[in-house]
């Protein structure tokens, strides 16, 4: 597939770029940037970056399968750097955290657009690639981590990791998230652990034993089993962010 890929130096944000121009694109555009002023995080947060940060975004045009596509972004990213990084693992904090060394190196965004009946996915996807331990430090996230920072490796060729991450997802887009939950299991930290469900304002804590064929995280408590459907809630381990 020959994938339309657009490069900005700069830009508010790249899931922001794709949602504003969508129309006049086609499925499968990636656009990356060097830098971006006003990124967005899950849940409402702001992404703080420098252009140590490598920011991309994938537009789906009415994708066959547009629920599960956050968790297909994170394997995706998991199995690109694997392959670059072969003596590092990879885990995933549900739903959809890169987490290396214990530390958050990658977050992605999903974000839909519908129109009519049909509906247009933008992927975002922020990978750290260089940041120092300063930034983290003075951005105050105290979890994150850029490969870099956390193996002395350098990744020359940015645009070519967005490219090849986003050929994946591409992929795993169209064939659905059934197709690669065992993939997405596998390197799932959160489950096998005791967690805290953070939700509007209010904590709980659970068991949490398995993901579900829709991408939902099932838990257990006192009460019983229940579902935990990612777009609302915070996971964090009972004692640390994993
Ligand atoms: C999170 O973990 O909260 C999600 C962070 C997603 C950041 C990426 S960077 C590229 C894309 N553009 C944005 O504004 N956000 C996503």
């Amino acid at each position: 597939m020959t994938m339309n890929c657009i490069r900005l130096d700069e830009v508010d944000s790249t899931n922001n770029y794709l949602k504003q121009n969508r129309s006049g694109l086609p499925d499968g555009t990636l656009v990356t940037a060097g830098l971006q002023t006003a990124g967005k995080g899950r849940r409402g947060h702001e992404w703080l970056a420098d252009r140590g940060m490598l920011p991309f975004s994938l537009l789906l045009r009415d994708p066959p399968h547009p629920d599960n596509i956050t968790l297909c972004a994170a394997v995706a990213v998991c199995e690109e750097l694997e392959e670059r990084l072969p003596d590092e693992e990879f885990g995933i904090k549900w739903p959809n955290d890169i987490i290396l060394r214990g530390h958050k190196l990658c977050g992605i965004l999903c974000e839909s657009v519908c129109f009519g009946s049909s509906i247009d996915v933008v992927c975002g996807i922020g990978v750290n690639i260089s940041q120092s331990e300063d930034f983290f430090r003075n951005a105050e996230i105290p979890h994150g981590g850029s490969i870099e920072m956390l193996t002395g490796r350098t990744i020359p060729d940015r645009e070519a990791l967005a490219e090849n991450i986003a050929r994946r997802l591409y992929e795993y887009s169209r064939e659905g998230f059934d197709a690669i939950s065992n993939g997405y299991t596998r390197r799932c930290l959160t489950v096998g652990k005791s967690v805290r469900i953070l939700e509007n304002g209010t904590e709980r804590t659970a068991f949490a034993e398995g993901i579900a064929p829709n991408g939902f995280l099932i838990c257990s408590a006192e009460g019983g089993r229940f579902m935990v459907n990612s777009g609302e809630v915070s996971v964090r381990g009972l004692l640390d962010y994993v």
